[in-house]
């Protein structure tokens, strides 16, 4: 017996397999149900009780060695036991990795913000929650303006002096530029509004506008002038004219309306300018001094212009989309449109 384990204990320690089933072959040898080890433990139980004093340590030994030696060679070999199945085809083309791209809108807004940033403008943001007095009070609406309706303003809290509402446009934001900036203040506000309309290809609940607000010592109506001739032709092109119609908006006195030339047809009419050879961009004038005097700025001493333009209507005049329905239903096939106008 005790030759048998001391060979039986060599060969456990020399023991060497190349895969998982020499090391299953070597473990059904020392361990099986007729392993060598195995065997010697049938022996040993036969044995009286001086001999199994002698033997049952050594024993044992044997057998964790050989346990022991097992697990440790099933980690160390190669894993051969599933390799009856097909073999990956490392020449198979890869799953297409599907890209994302920005929806129309960001990528206007970018744009946008990107040609005012060159201008030296900042960007500020409002709350879409805000309250009667900076959408409406403070930018000079009359008590009995239409905006200030049910019809045309989603309420919060009705019935309150100064209720919540989603705001109808980011003119809010200027209020708000001004009542926390230093002068002068020059900034761009891009953001969500909403307004209680019916769906329509021409109207939506919800969209998106830009605000531009530039208040300084001297600022005139020429700069107004220059500063949207350059953003049309950044934005449109360098042919790119601008024509400005007499407007009226609360907070601003003068007003107007600007028109781009129609960049398809180069000013001959086309059916997307309605055959005038102008599309209309944006709403803008001189901040009414009770505007800025509401925000505790003196309008003796500061002058300045706003503007603001939605940016669906941009995006419409970009692509030549029709039908303003397109930009809110996450419809893939209009989304993948874009795909090229991404740009990383
Ligand atoms: N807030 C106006 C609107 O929603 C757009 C607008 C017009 C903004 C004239 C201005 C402005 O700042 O000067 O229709």
């Amino acid at each position: 017996m005790k030759e048998e384990i001391e060979k039986l204990l060599a060969e456990v320690a020399d023991l060497k397999c190349k895969t998982r089933k020499e090391v299953e072959e070597a473990r059904v040898r020392f361990l099986g149900k007729k392993g060598e080890i195995t065997k010697l433990f049938d022996d040993f139980r036969a044995m009286d009780k001086e001999s199994k004093k002698t033997f049952g340590r050594v024993l044992n030994e044997l057998k964790n060695a050989a346990m022991n030696k097992i697990e440790e060679l099933k980690d160390t070999v190669a894993d051969d036991t599933v390799s009856d199945g097909p073999k990956a085809d490392l020449s198979m083309p890869g799953d297409p990795f599907e890209l994302g791209s920005r929806h129309p809108v960001s990528i206007v807004r970018q744009e946008i913000v990107d040609i005012f940033r060159k201008f030296g403008y900042d960007v500020a943001e409002g709350p879409e929650i805000e309250d009667d007095y900076h959408v409406f009070e403070a930018l000079n609406f009359p008590q009995n303006h239409p905006a200030r309706d049910m019809q045309d303003t989603f309420f919060i809290s009705a019935g309150h002096p100064n209720p919540l509402l989603l705001r109808t446009h980011t003119s809010s934001v200027q209020v708000r530029a001004m009542e926390t900036m230093k002068l002068p203040i020059r900034v761009i506000c891009p953001g969500r509004v909403f307004r209680n309309e019916a769906i329509s290809a021409r109207a939506h609940c919800i969209f998106h506008q830009v605000e531009g607000l530039y208040i300084d010592e001297g600022v005139t109506f020429a700069d107004l002038k220059q500063a949207i001739l350059l953003f049309a032709r950044e934005m449109f092109g360098p042919e790119t004219e601008i024509r400005m119609r007499p407007s009226y908006f609360p907070f601003t006195e003068p007003s107007a309306e600007v028109d781009v030339s129609c960049n398809i047809c180069h000013g001959k009419g086309c059916n997307i300018c309605k055959g005038t050879g102008w599309l209309e961009i944006l709403g803008c004038g001189m901040v009414d001094p009770n505007v800025l005097e509401a925000s505790g700025i003196d309008s003796k001493k500061y002058t300045g212009f706003a503007f603001g333009m939605g940016l669906e209507r941009i995006a419409m005049l970009k692509w030549r989309v029709n039908d303003l329905r397109h930009y809110f239903e996450n419809d893939m096939r209009f989304l993948k449109e874009f795909n090229t106008a991404v740009e990383v």
